[in-house]
């Protein structure tokens, strides 16, 4: 009789090698491997997929979702200024829901009753990947085997591994645990577990230190259609390869650093690191245009809206309603976003330093202190007395009260 079909999210490294064995030997199962390029910097993805083979998988499936992930998951992240905490734009969290979505496909593809990933049972990605797959199909069952192995530490797993013909690597490893894809790198453990040790030089690899950026730093224009971006200094340019030049960019210029102690779903405080030097870059200029083209009472509402998707979507709900809800009110803002943000990179700092559109609400004729000015003066006093009334009938109340 045929095997049960299992579709492992596979990403090459030890975990997800060991994955392939244990699914085929715990549960009896044929395993399809899955990577997909959601543009993470180790980019041999035939490499990668002919190793499933050789472990043992019965297919194997390099999958490109760059597109897809810019177009359909990154755009609406940007409509919402997408930062969990206030400060991580979140980089894992947006490729894990994509990831999961080929998975499902994968499986109504072959059959297969059971999607597998290699996360461990203390993280958030744990959460996106199962949350995601099962709001696309409850039918599926989901096997988390690092959770569920006793394979407690890296040389249990090294030993299992050479016990079960598993290639082990050969290299040192490195003491970090690195997620990255276009939008930025997630960086975590090592000496990172000390929440006072300072983060070394060597755990970065897209931005530069602020003493080695050049000293004349950088100007560059970030050109928007509704809410997207589409030109980089008047050059037109798809929003995939803005990001990319603008990693580029903003990197060199050592801009995009993060340094920080994170809430998990999950309960635990972890210090995390990231690099995300065209994402941060990238939002700065999109709220700076929204500064400009944004009625006030949409301007100051947004961020109530922001931090509610950030957070749903950070606690692994990207398909859900009310973050699809979201989604509508953002993306309605997003209709007059259309226009030009002037940016200055310099030693690690990145300053908006202009901006224009035709939708801006900028009156120049009501802001001016100049020649020109139309705004009313005499109708202030009025307001002033209407604005104040409120304020005026509690004071006399409490001064009546205080004997006064
Ligand atoms: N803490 C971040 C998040 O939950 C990054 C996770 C990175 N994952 C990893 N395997 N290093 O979004």
């Amino acid at each position: 009789m045929a095997k049960d079909r299992v579709v492992l999210a596979y990403s090459g490294g030890l975990d997800t090698s060991v994955c392939i064995k244990w699914l085929m030997e715990k549960y009896d199962l044929d395993v399809i491997a899955m990577v997909g390029d959601v543009g993470q910097e180790r980019q041999d993805l035939e490499f990668v997929r002919q190793k499933a083979l050789n472990v043992g998988a019965i297919e194997s499936l390099a999958i490109d979702m760059r597109e897809e992930y810019v177009n359909e998951y990154l755009t609406k992240a940007l409509a919402a200024n997408c930062m969990y905490e206030n400060k991580y734009p979140m980089v894992s969290c947006l490729s894990r829901p994509v990831i999961a979505k080929h998975l499902v496909d994968i499986a109504h593809q072959f059959g297969a009753k059971y999607v597998a990933h290699g996360c461990t049972g203390k993280g958030n990605d744990q959460v996106r990947f199962e949350v995601a797959v099962q709001s696309l199909d409850p039918d599926l069952t989901i096997i988390a085997p690092v959770r569920e192995w006793d394979l407690h530490t890296r040389a249990d797993e090294m030993k299992w591994a050479e016990e079960h013909g598993v290639p082990v690597p050969t290299t040192k490893s490195s003491p970090y645990s690195i997620d990255d894809n276009l939008w930025g790198r997630a960086i975590e453990c090592g000496v990172l577990e000390d929440p006072w040790n300072e983060p070394p030089e060597d755990i970065y690899t897209m931005t530069s230190s602020g003493y080695e950026a050049p000293a004349e730093g950088e100007y560059v224009i970030i050109s928007f259609d509704k809410g997207v971006p589409c030109a980089l200094d008047g050059e037109k340019m798809s929003f995939h390869d803005i990001i990319l030049k603008m990693n580029d960019i903003a990197g060199r210029n050592g801009f995009g650093r993060i340094d920080m102690i994170e809430n998990r779903l999950v309960g635990v405080k972890s210090r995390e690191c990231y690099e995300v030097p065209g994402a941060l870059a990238i939002i700065t200029a999109h709220k700076a245009l929204e500064d400009l083209c944004l009625e006030r009472e949409v301007l100051h509402f947004k961020p109530i809206i922001e931090q509610k998707w950030a957070t749903l979507v950070y606690n692994g709900l990207w398909f859900s309603p009310l973050k699809e809800a979201l989604d509508g009110f953002c993306a309605t803002t997003q209709e007059v976003l259309t226009g030009d943000v002037r940016l200055h990179f310099f030693k690690g700092s990145c300053v908006t330093v202009g901006r224009r559109s035709e939708y801006t609400l900028y009156d120049y004729n009501l802001a001016t202190y100049d020649e020109g000015d139309t705004f009313d003066r005499d109708s202030a006093k009025g307001f002033i007395d209407l604005h104040g009334l409120p304020t005026r009938v509690w004071a006399r109340q409490r001064h009546k009260m205080q004997g006064e």
